[in-house]
């Protein structure tokens, strides 16, 4: 089919969908649900919203003028802006660094790169990341901030930058690698006037990075696939790396969840890479990014021996986790889940019926790569015991059918051909090569699914498809479907999810495409999308605030030619409703908008600057620069978004 003809077709399919679709579930979905926001009226229908959120039922509320109260600011085209813009009436202010003290012992940052390796376990990582601020005792004010730190950047982080020698990178620049890794607890606190800082000396401040020892839990702890040389017991992994968006438990615990992990493994042996399905089909190459095998043996996986403890082959079966870190408990252990499969996942969102059952939606996002969702045995109650209930559930995969009707497929051991017979031994065979099981369940590949966000009221699940240039390129996994309708998705699109009956348990849904993001004036098709209002690309970041505005972070290439309408990176704000889509932030040049999280009054907004490129945020001009966690408030003192 020819492009053209594809686009008219997927906007004519996507709207006889809508049509079938306004007879059943979603029809009542897709109608507005709030009160008018910043009266009395609203406030009351802010906190009824919060209580049916925490309560259970996903209910309906009064329908209501547009959402967003904000004048949307303009695209930014100019490539030296190295700021922060916010609309008129709002704040943004930079409120923790990379570098900056984390752990009370911690020493200040060096702007020339020369802090060591010991110095970096204890300050802010790189590349800020998820995030999920958790209220102390309810409050507003105070709380607890906890801070993804997904990858680093050695041309900023060392001197001079990286360095090889003799094909080795020197152990020190690799330790400091590794140190710039993980998640950061911080206790803030919003003082009289207003201004947000962090408690320097807070017993809850701490660093948990590449070398912090983790258990492993659930059914792949202590197997065979998971022993090694480090570890004889196949239960202690060190650290965590490349977290990249998160969750959240209705217990208190964050949920950081391990993306890339396959770009810091290398198995020098192609022979034995190809048929090592959790290592080939995950994406684990003979070099790896940072190059960190040439100098820390637990990262070459290549065999050496007979037996895995006389190496370090099974090292990368132990990340690809969701990792539950409980903040409000400083010395307890991070456990890494596995019963939640093993995957390239950005994030583990929740969604929590009235009774307490509980989903977590997970992106898997490589192109042509799943939708997951893992539901727990265990339902929530307040003051249960919920200390293992991410250990036992089952795990299920998308498929997304032409009709807007969909299924969860289990990935159980036994079960619907995941069985010996096609290569699944067992339960943990099944989830350390999860992509491998969904493949055979006939998963439906998608753009490269990243953030879920569900929807406070209506329990509908939004997931970001970020873009995957590969669609339509004549693989096999890559063909058009109508859930990833277009070929060379360049600027991606955003799909809605409606559980049966609203159930986080349910084994069907149906769907829709929320929008495709591009530019609707284009002349050229392949950029076109059907945004109402402000146009974006590459939907990445992606978040329901407790009044369902639906929040949009965007993650493309702002040097890129075909992206030049977008301008810099950004963060809008949608209405689910109408559909409107405004814009509220550009960050600056080089950077990608990625993590966020209110205060429970929703008036104190988190969010990520990751990887910026000149000099913010000290904007001299000089600084090297360093991505950073920022502060969004609205003068008045109101709800953001209003
Ligand atoms: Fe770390 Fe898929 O973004
Ligand atoms: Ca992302
Ligand atoms: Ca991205
Ligand atoms: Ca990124």
């Amino acid at each position: 089919m020819k492009q053209s003809e594809l686009v008219k077709d997927v906007l004519q399919s996507k709207i006889a969908r809508r049509k079938f679709l306004l007879g059943g579930v979603t029809a009542a979905a897709s109608v507005g649900f709030l009160g008018k926001v910043g009266t009395g009226e609203a406030q009351a229908g802010d906190e009824r919203q919060k209580q049916a959120r925490i309560n259970g039922n996903f209910e309906q509320s009064a329908v209501g003028s547009s959402l967003l109260g904000f004048a949307g600011i303009a695209a930014i085209t100019n490539q030296d802006f190295d700021g922060l813009a916010v609309p008129e009436g709002y704040s943004a202010e930079v409120l923790f660094s990379w570098g900056d003290k984390v752990d009370p012992r911690a020493v200040e940052w060096l702007s020339d790169g020369t802090n060591t390796a010991q110095e970096q376990e204890l300050q802010a990582g790189q590349n800020h990341d998820g995030m999920h601020f958790f209220p102390i005792n309810g409050a507003s004010d105070h709380g607890l901030l906890v801070v993804n730190h997904e990858y680093v950047n050695p041309q900023f982080l060392h001197q001079d930058g990286p360095t090889v020698e003799d094909g080795k990178k020197p152990a020190s620049q690799i330790a400091k690698e590794q140190a710039a890794h993980g998640v950061s607890v911080l206790e803030i606190r919003k003082d009289k006037s207003g201004q947000w800082s962090i408690e320097e000396n807070s017993k809850y401040n701490r660093r948990i990075h590449g070398n912090t020892p983790m258990d492993l839990t659930g059914p792949v702890a202590c197997i065979d696939e998971v022993k090694s040389k480090l570890d004889p017991v196949g239960q202690r992994v060190l650290g965590t790396y490349n977290n990249c968006a998160m969750g959240y438990t209705p217990w208190g615990t964050y949920l950081a969840c391990e993306e890339n992990f396959q770009n810091y493994f290398a198995n020098t042996d192609e022979a034995d890479l190809e048929v090592t399905r959790s290592q080939s089909r995950y994406g684990i190459k003979t070099e790896s990014r940072y190059l960190w095998e040439s100098n820390d043996p637990r990262f070459d996986i290549t065999k050496k021996g007979e037996s895995a403890l006389d190496d370090y082959r099974n090292e990368a079966n132990k990340y690809g986790w969701v990792v539950e870190i409980d903040p409000f408990k400083p010395y307890s252990t991070p456990k890494k889940r596995t019963a939640m499969g093993r995957l390239v996942r950005e994030c583990a969102t929740l969604s929590m019926n009235t009774d307490g059952t509980m989903a977590f939606y997970m992106g898997d996002d490589s192109r042509g790569e799943y939708l997951y969702k893992f539901v727990p045995n265990e339902a929530y109650a307040p003051g249960k015991d919920m200390e293992n209930a991410l250990d036992d559930g089952t795990l299920y995969v998308a498929a997304f059918y032409e009709d807007g009707s969909g299924d969860w497929l289990p990935l159980i051991f036994g079960k619907n051909g995941l069985t010996p017979l096609n290569g699944f031994k067992s339960q943990s065979d099944i989830l350390i090569n999860a992509r491998a099981a969904a493949d055979h369940l006939g998963a439906t590949p998608m753009d490269r699914p990243e953030w879920v966000a569900v929807h406070p009221v209506t329990g509908a699940v939004y997931v970001t498809l970020t873009n995957n240039k590969n669609r339509g390129n004549g693989d096999l996994k890559q063909e058009v479907n109508e859930a990833n309708p277009r070929i060379n998705n360049i600027h991606g699109h955003i799909v809605k999810l409606d559980e049966n009956n609203g159930a986080c348990k349910a084994m069907t849904f149906d769907w829709d495409i929320f929008l495709l993001a591009g530019d609707p004036a284009s002349d050229v098709l392949a950029h076109q999308g059907d945004i109402k209002g402000d146009i974006f690309s590459s939907p990445d970041g992606l978040y329901f605030d407790q009044s369902g505005r639906l929040w949009i972070q965007t993650d493309y290439s702002d040097s890129d030619p075909a992206n030049k309408n977008f301008g810099l990176n950004q963060m809008l704000a949608a209405d689910p409703a109408t559909r409107e889509v405004r814009r509220f932030f550009v960050g600056p040049k080089g950077c990608e908008v990625t993590g966020i999280t209110m205060t429970p009054d929703q008036k104190t907004m988190f969010i990520n600057v990751q990887h910026p490129t000149r000099s913010f945020p000290a904007g001299d001009g000089v600084t090297r620069p360093r991505s950073s966690t920022v502060i969004i408030t609205k003068d008045d003192g109101g709800v953001v978004g209003t």
